[in-house]
């Protein structure tokens, strides 16, 4: 699973780090850093929670 980016939506509301700090890194203002998140199998659950977390839809849940 990957998780796509997108910078320009992001507000800086920190909720996905909140549910996944090993996984959402964000910068020291607080906003995700850029560049598509490759998960883990294992890892999956929380990275998708972190992503449906964001109320401002920066995080995409690419399964393709
Ligand atoms: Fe940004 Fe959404 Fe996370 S606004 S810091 S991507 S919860």
């Amino acid at each position: 699973m990957r998780i796509i980016v997108h910078n320009a939506k992001c507000q800086g509301h920190a909720r996905c780090w909140a549910q996944a700090p090993d996984i959402f890194n964000l910068n020291d203002e607080g906003y995700i850093l850029p560049g598509d998140i490759d998960v883990e199998e294992k890892d999956e659950l929380l990275a998708s929670r972190g992503a449906r977390s964001c109320p401002e839809r920066a995080l995409e849940i690419d399964c393709s």
